[in-house]
């Protein structure tokens, strides 16, 4: 919770992957709080129904159709919310995924370059795209989403995946640094697994579902609002000191 009451109101945030899991529920917690919220994901109908919730709360909301993955898309997408909202204070990049599992050497090109394009590329276009505006006001916060997986190195199954999150990992402490006197926080959040579509081959599976519970003491997945009320906490004014690192989030386990 922020410090300040009503410390939302009326600020911006941008959240990717917002038609979905966490980015959705992060859009409520931020409809809530009264913020305009800016649904941006590749699924349009996805980041439609999203935005009709932030407003059914009271809140305003712009939807947008975009890929992360293109500068061009995630350019215009920061145009169009300053355009819509006149000033942009937090930016939550939650858009990701693993594309598909596989074995270390199952790996090819393709699978590589999409997990790349998705993960990093997809963060780093939309804090390049937010950062001068943020910059000009002197104060912004953006928070990206890892996983767990970076510690873990995703062994058997998400190599790729993992590798792309520990470049998440990097890049926010980078951006954090470098900005750290100009007003910018940046964190990212490195969460076991939480209970949205993104898990839905492991819930289909018995097997997996075992062995993820067998390796989190509190024996249950993550909500994705326990990620958002993270990051709204982030993003306000009760933690002015709080830069650069990754935080897990993981009932205690998730280290195998
Ligand atoms: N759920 C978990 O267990 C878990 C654990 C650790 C990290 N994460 C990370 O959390 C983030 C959110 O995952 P989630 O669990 O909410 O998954 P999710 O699948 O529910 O949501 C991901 C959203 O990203 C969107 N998306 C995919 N490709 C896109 C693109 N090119 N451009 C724009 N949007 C795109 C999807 O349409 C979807 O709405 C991801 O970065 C994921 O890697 C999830």
């Amino acid at each position: 919770m922020p410090k300040t009451p009503d410390y939302f109101a009326g600020k911006t945030i941008i959240i990717t992957g917002a038609a979905s899991g966490i980015g959705r529920a992060t859009a409520r917690i931020f409809a809530r709080e009264g913020a305009n919220v800016v649904c941006a994901d590749i699924n349009e109908a996805g980041a439609q129904a999203t935005a009709s919730e932030v407003n059914g709360k009271g809140s305003q909301a712009l939807a947008l159709a975009v890929d992360v993955t293109s500068r061009q898309a995630v350019n215009a997408m920061v145009e169009r919310a300053l355009a819509a909202f006149g000033s942009l204070q937090f930016l939550f990049n939650s858009a990701g995924a693993a594309i598909r599992r596989a074995k270390f050497l199952e790996i090819d090109d393709a699978l590589l370059e999409k997990t790349f394009a998705l993960n990093v590329n997809g963060t780093l276009y939309a804090m390049q795209a937010v950062l001068p505006h943020m910059l000009a006001q002197k104060h912004g916060v953006i928070v990206n989403m890892a996983s767990m997986a970076h510690r873990r190195g995703g062994p058997g199954s998400s190599v790729h995946y993992a590798a792309a999150k520990g470049a998440v990992v990097s890049m926010t402490m980078g951006v954090a640094r470098e900005y750290a006197t100009s007003g910018i926080r940046a964190l990212s959040i490195s969460p076991g697994p939480i209970q949205t579509p993104f898990q839905a081959a492991a819930q289909s599976s018995p097997e997996l579902i075992k062995r993820f519970l067998d390796d989190i003491p509190m024996g249950r997945f993550g909500e994705p609002e326990e990620i958002g009320e993270l990051v709204l906490f982030m993003c306000s004014d009760a933690c002015p000191f709080m830069t650069a690192d990754t935080v897990y989030v993981n009932g205690g386990g998730g280290w195998r």
